[in-house]
């Protein structure tokens, strides 16, 4: 993997990075892994993984993360001073496909089955994003720059720029001034 300068870790990630995958983090980011090292509280260390070689995880300057989960089978970008709350999800994938029998072959087959079958899209979360604690963001997830997520928010599909956005399913409710 590579990381910028000033990367700050409080306690210990768990960062695996298949053969053929990237990671790559920016400078000045700061990740949380301990229990206390964000006060909110964190229930895991920050995991952040890519699951098939070809799958990236680009993650922009001065990003946040604490006590995330980072999970990419295609590929997550997070873009510059966006701050990822304690316990969120970000996942590409759903790790298990939907049809029952394609499920059940992928978890019989001692070989690890085809987890192609497995659906997955790319998720991008823009620049100057504040995620609420708890939030689960889903594969096809398009967070405009500037979008707030509220605290425990389920989000899927897209979203302008500058939207408060909360919770289940998640809805805009409103849209910030940034002039
Ligand atoms: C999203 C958030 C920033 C909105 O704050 P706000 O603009 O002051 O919004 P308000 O408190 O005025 O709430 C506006 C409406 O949204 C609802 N709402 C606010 N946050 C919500 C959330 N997380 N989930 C569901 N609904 C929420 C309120 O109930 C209110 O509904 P109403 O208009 O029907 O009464 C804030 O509620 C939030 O979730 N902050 C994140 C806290 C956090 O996780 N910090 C990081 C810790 S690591």
């Amino acid at each position: 993997m590579k990381y910028g300068k000033e990367l700050l870790l409080k306690g210990i990630p768990v960062i695996f990075n298949k053969k053929g995958a990237e990671i790559a983090i920016g400078d000045g980011c700061t990740i949380k892994s301990s229990f206390l090292s964000n006060l909110v509280g964190l229930y895991s260390r920050t995991i952040i993984v890519t699951r098939r070689p070809g799958a990236y995880i680009r993650i922009g300057n001065n990003v946040g993360i604490s006590g995330a989960t980072i999970y990419a089978r295609k590929g997550i970008t997070i873009g510059d001073n966006t701050a990822i709350g304690g316990n969120v999800k970000i996942l590409d994938n759903d790790f298990h496909p939907i049809e029952l029998e394609e499920r059940n072959n992928l978890l019989n087959d001692k070989n690890g089955g085809n987890s192609d079958l497995v659906p997955a899209k790319e998720i991008h979360i823009g620049r100057n994003c504040f995620i609420g604690c708890n939030s689960i963001i889903l594969k096809g997830t398009f967070l405009g720059d500037g979008c707030v997520v509220g605290a425990g928010t389920v989000v899927a599909g897209e979203f302008a720029p500058n939207c408060v956005i909360v919770g289940n399913p998640a809805k805009v409710i409103r849209t910030l001034d940034t002039n």
